[in-house]
């Protein structure tokens, strides 16, 4: 049995035209224009891909959209005060400060600094604190983009055994709550979780967001399982010759090729959950442009 692949882009593409949609609506029914404002410091090169990427689909959605490029020395007081600007910035509706950010920074105190209402990364413990107590929060975008595609793939979650290899605060933790909010019986695996095969094994979905290379293999796998891969890690070719030449490509969390024979269905790397990351950041965009108009109940 061969898995099926669980391709991101047809899934993203159409969460993009809905936003683009009501980002049109929006404009002509109520002169409202969603505004996305991003900050990068420094030049860390995949970041600068993102922060692009982010600046590009937002406008391409109709959206409002600035993007603030900072030095890698830039103080902590200079970049709250910018926070602070953006909070009270009426055409700004959401915020993003992308991270990591330059050791000398705080990211804690810049996450806290961000209005809630403008969080649209769902960082600041307000919102993390209102998606555990079950009400409208902004979630992070990841997450939300692996829901999205689970719901796409199985339909109804309700009573399936979801386990998450990982514990971070933008993606561990809250696709935890998510899976847990549709009903899932969830478990959290970590690095000093005991026996990490034999609990990968009882999952009926797999998460695997942990940023270690193929880490989970096919074994682990529970045969027919879902397996959400949200691993981006870039490493040398298997090929010697391109890997000699220092030619690098980005693999998941999961071995790809061991788990396409035992699981039900997978998310390549990439092209899986990568697509339906910054579309659901232009969603968490329009739902807190809405909720700053009192547009949304
Ligand atoms: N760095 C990698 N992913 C993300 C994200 O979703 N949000 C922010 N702010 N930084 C990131």
């Amino acid at each position: 049995m061969t898995a099926r692949i669980i391709e991101g882009a047809p899934v993203a593409e159409r969460l993009r035209a809905e936003v683009t949609a009501e980002v049109a609506r929006l404009r002509a029914d109520h002169d409202l224009q969603p505004g996305l404002a991003v900050v990068l410091v420094g030049d860390d090169p995949a970041s600068q891909s993102y922060v692009k990427s982010k600046g590009e689909q937002s406008l391409a959605a109709g959206m409002h959209s600035v993007t603030h490029r900072l030095p890698a020395d830039t103080q902590q007081d200079e970049l709250l005060r910018l926070v602070a600007d953006l909070n009270a910035d009426p055409l700004i509706h959401g915020i993003l400060v992308q991270l990591p950010l330059p050791k000398h920074l705080d990211e804690k105190a810049v996450v806290s600094a961000i209005d809630p209402d403008k969080d649209v990364d769902g960082l600041h413990v307000i919102n993390a604190g209102r998606l555990v107590a079950g009400l409208p929060a902004l979630t992070a975008c990841t997450p939300v983009g692996c829901m999205v595609l689970l719901r796409a793939t199985l339909g109804d979650l309700a009573g399936l055994n979801a386990v998450v290899v990982g514990r971070s605060l933008l993606v561990g933790k809250p696709i935890a709550q998510l899976l847990l909010a549709a009903d899932c019986t969830v478990t959290i695996a970590h690095s000093k979780t005991r026996d990490l095969p034999a609990v990968c094994r009882t999952a009926d979905i797999l998460v695997a967001a942990v940023g270690r290379p193929r880490m989970i293999r096919g074994d682990w796998i529970k045969p027919g399982a879902t397996v959400i891969d949200v691993g981006i890690n870039r490493v040398p070719f298997d090929n010697p010759e391109k890997a000699a030449a220092g030619k690098t490509k980005i693999v998941g969390d999961v071995n790809y090729k061991e788990a396409l024979e035992v699981a039900g269905a997978i998310t390549p790397v990439p092209k899986g959950v990568g697509p339906m990351t910054v579309v659901c950041l232009l969603q968490n965009t329009l739902t807190a442009a809405k909720r700053q108009a009192g547009l949304e109940a």
